[in-house]
């Protein structure tokens, strides 16, 4: 069985040692030959990678697993690179919040004006980092799901047009897909769902038994009413996700139609969502004092006593495994399903081809088969235009180095909304971000 070369950008991420752990546990259905750890800032990425060298020496021993900063290392001769960089770094996404929720607007990592901030760091980095890897491996897979993926993956689309070996994904609808399944106390691999929307911007129009054919979603509404929405992994996560998923209820009870994507809350009640957000204490606040905290401490400790034994915790973790099962699809040619983001192009009927939708695609060796989901309804059509047109407009603004774009991004952006504040929240966002921004005229 051919052993696979793989690379992790972004080796300081909070997510590399779920990453790790997996590998090593998926090391006979997903077998390794090399992996490498590169980040551009080696200072936080060297924790990581010592857990790693006494992590494999343990369960993986004949990995050759290395960490860098040089690019040629990274990747020369790799077959997949997975991108979870964080252009910014957190004290950045903290900025990204604070400062709209400081001029009363919603501060979202992805979601508004700090989601679009983050976009155009993203933009800048991600297209920087891709032409160093096609330098050096030009033709690996690049599986990218460093955020905001919407904005990310359309800047993408314009800059390497006839690259089809770059795969944008987020893990967000199979997360809203398997707290389905333990609401309904089945295997979430015996789901079957259909699917709609822009990247973190969506809904399930059906969720079938795999088996029976059984459109599942009215029960799920019942269960939903009754019981509320949970995360699968709930024993593991902070307060704010589980108030993010128990929103689902309220979604469901005044649209009724489809299972929303837990994001949706953000673009359907604004107003109450930036009421209830703490603007001195963000998610960005919540993940440092939590999960990197969390993940340096559990480095340190395995370091200082230099061996793992039976530390090797048995959780799983979801998000390491969906994206190396979309490896293996590729690499095995499995033609399995996945929610992925993709190029229109009729998938769905009433949308414009050019846009970067969200919808179940068919996954393998050449790459993602959209599956067709056909005109979608007015409300939903309208909510969607207006974002994708949002997120068009950005991506001109950062290409074309426009002032005027960037107003036009942020007053089209629901959690905007107007000119004036949207103005207001471009400047600051402008002075906070500096030349991690192009400079716009
Ligand atoms: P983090 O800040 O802990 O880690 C990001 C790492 O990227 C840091 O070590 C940083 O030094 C590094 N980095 C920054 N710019 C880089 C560059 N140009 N090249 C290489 N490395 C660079 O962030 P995190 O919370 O662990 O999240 C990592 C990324 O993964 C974010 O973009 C996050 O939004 C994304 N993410 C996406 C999904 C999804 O489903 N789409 C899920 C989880 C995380
Ligand atoms: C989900 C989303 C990601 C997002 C992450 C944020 O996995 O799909 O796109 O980055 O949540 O999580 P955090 O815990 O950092 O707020
Ligand atoms: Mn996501």
């Amino acid at each position: 069985m051919k052993k696979y070369n793989v690379c992790i950008v972004g080796g300081g991420s909070t997510y590399t040692l779920g990453f790790l752990k997996s590998f090593a546990r998926m090391q006979n259905e997903f077998p390794l030959n090399k992996l490498v750890l590169f980040d551009i800032d080696a200072d936080r990425q060297k924790p990581i990678g010592q857990y790693g060298d006494i992590m494999f020496a343990e369960r993986y021993p004949e990995l050759d697993f290395s960490y860098t900063t040089d690019p040629k290392e990274a990747y020369e001769g790799m077959d997949f690179i997975f991108m979870q960089m964080r252009a910014g770094g957190l004290k950045m996404r903290q900025q990204d919040e604070h400062i709209p929720l400081s001029m009363g607007k919603i501060g979202q990592e992805t979601c508004g004006a700090g989601g679009m901030a983050y976009g155009m760091r993203s933009c800048k980095d991600m297209i920087a980092a891709i032409y160093d890897i096609r330098k050096y491996a030009p033709d690996a897979w690049v599986l990218n799901y460093s955020n905001p993926a919407a904005i990310v993956a359309e800047a993408l689309r314009r800059e390497f047009p006839n690259d089809t070996r770059i795969l944008n994904i987020c893990d967000q609808p199979e997360n809203v897909v398997r707290s389905t399944s333990r609401l309904l106390g089945c295997n979430w691999e015996d789901l079957d769902p259909v699917y709609f929307g822009l990247n973190h911007y969506g809904w399930f129009t059906h969720i079938y038994d795999r088996k029976t054919g059984e459109d599942l979603l009215p029960k799920v509404r019942e269960i939903v009413k009754e019981k509320g929405f949970l995360p699968q992994d709930a024993e593991q996560r902070d307060q704010s996700w589980l108030d993010t998923y128990g929103f689902v209820k309220t979604m469901l009870e005044d649209f009724p139609d489809y299972l929303p994507n837990t994001y949706d809350g953000y673009y359907l009640y604004p107003e109450y969502k930036a009421s209830h957000l703490d603007p001195n204490f963000t998610r960005a606040d919540e993940v440092m004092a939590g999960r990197e905290s969390r993940v340096f401490k559990e480095c340190a400790e395995i370091i200082k006593e230099g061996k793992l034994g039976d530390k090797f915790d048995a959780i799983s973790d979801a998000h390491a495994e969906m994206m190396i099962k979309v490896a293996e699809a590729i690499a095995f040619n499995t033609n399995e399903r996945f929610i992925l983001i993709v190029e229109n192009n009729g998938a769905i009927c009433n949308m414009q081809d050019d846009a970067m939708v969200e919808v179940v695609c068919e996954l393998g060796i050449n790459g993602p088969r959209p599956m067709r989901v056909g005109n979608i309804d007015q409300f939903y059509l309208g909510l969607l235009v207006q974002q994708v047109s949002a997120e068009k407009l950005l991506v001109d603004a950062f290409f074309e180095h426009s002032y005027k774009k960037a107003l036009m991004a942020f007053t089209l952006n629901r959690l905007v909304n107007d000119a004036k504040v949207a103005r207001k929240l471009l400047d600051a966002l402008i002075e906070a971000n500096g030349d991690m921004w192009p400079e716009l005229k």
